[in-house]
């Protein structure tokens, strides 16, 4: 995968479908499984740490998950997240972030919001460095959000989620990732950008889509959101969970705007 492919994908209209992994061995099923991008996010801090939020990951950690996923990896498209705190204090500091995660095998790097994050965004991108955005809820800045809570809901913040998003991908953010937003504005952004948006919780009109690898494998405990499908039912193991969602994704049948979508 390259990120010629993934715009071609886009420029097609073939949906991209992208999971979360942490681990070489889910690498490796994942791949041969079909899905097209592997993120390793800092959602590491919950399930894989036990944390409740992904506030105190750090920079060798994210670096460790995405050397391992790089070992089983062959052909998906690996993207690193920059931890909390490790690109916020200007545009240095988040090359020198960056650049611990392309050393370690990832093939782009994707930081959560907007307006500050413009130049940081440039930055990296002029200097080689393939960025995906990410916009909506940022799990980074949830406090501030006060809470997991759908964003850009009102028409104003709606409007804000476009412009932010029109910046990122004219400063060379070349995917951005949208959680929690409502379907209609999830697809109000993937047809008015040029450049793969990738929905969680973001309805069916987006380019493509993510989950959680273990919310989607059902491993998670508690009360999950809505726009999670658990694929281990109706499926006679892991493997299969995987190439269903794959299908799901890319025959546009996940997500239901219906059962998962706000
Ligand atoms: O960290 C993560 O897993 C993410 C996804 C929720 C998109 O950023």
């Amino acid at each position: 995968m390259t990120l010629h492919r993934l715009a071609a994908m886009r420029a097609a209209g073939e949906k991209i479908a992208m999971l979360t992994c942490y681990d070489a061995s889910f690498a490796r099923l994942l791949d041969d499984a079909g899905v097209d991008v592997l993120l390793i996010g800092d959602s590491l801090g919950m399930t894989l740490q036990g944390r409740d939020s992904t506030l105190p990951v750090t920079l060798d950690e994210m670096a460790y998950h995405v050397q391992c996923v790089a070992r089983g990896n062959r052909f998906a498209w690996i993207v690193g997240d920059l931890p909390f705190a490790s690109y916020h204090t200007g545009t240095e500091q988040a090359l020198l972030s960056a650049a611990a995660l392309m050393r370690a095998g990832a093939h782009m790097v994707k930081l959560e919001g907007g307006g500050w994050t413009v130049p940081v965004v440039r930055h990296l991108v002029e200097r080689g460095i393939p960025v995906c955005a990410h916009l909506g809820l940022t799990p980074q800045s949830v406090h501030a959000l006060g809470g997991y809570r759908i964003q850009g809901r009102d028409e104003d913040g709606a409007e804000r989620l476009l412009r932010e998003a029109r910046e990122l991908a004219e400063a060379g953010a070349a995917m951005l990732v949208v959680e929690l937003i409502p379907s209609a504005l999830g697809e109000r952004l993937a047809q008015s950008l040029p450049i793969p948006v990738i929905g969680i919780g973001a309805g069916p009109g987006c380019t493509g889509q993510v989950l959680v690898l273990h919310d989607m494998l059902g491993v998670t405990r508690g009360r999950l959101p809505r726009f999670v499908r658990n694929f281990m039912q109706g499926s006679d193991g892991i493997e299969a969970a995987i190439r269903a969602y794959v299908t799901a994704v890319k025959d546009g049948s996940f997500p239901d705007p219906a059962q998962h979508g706000y």
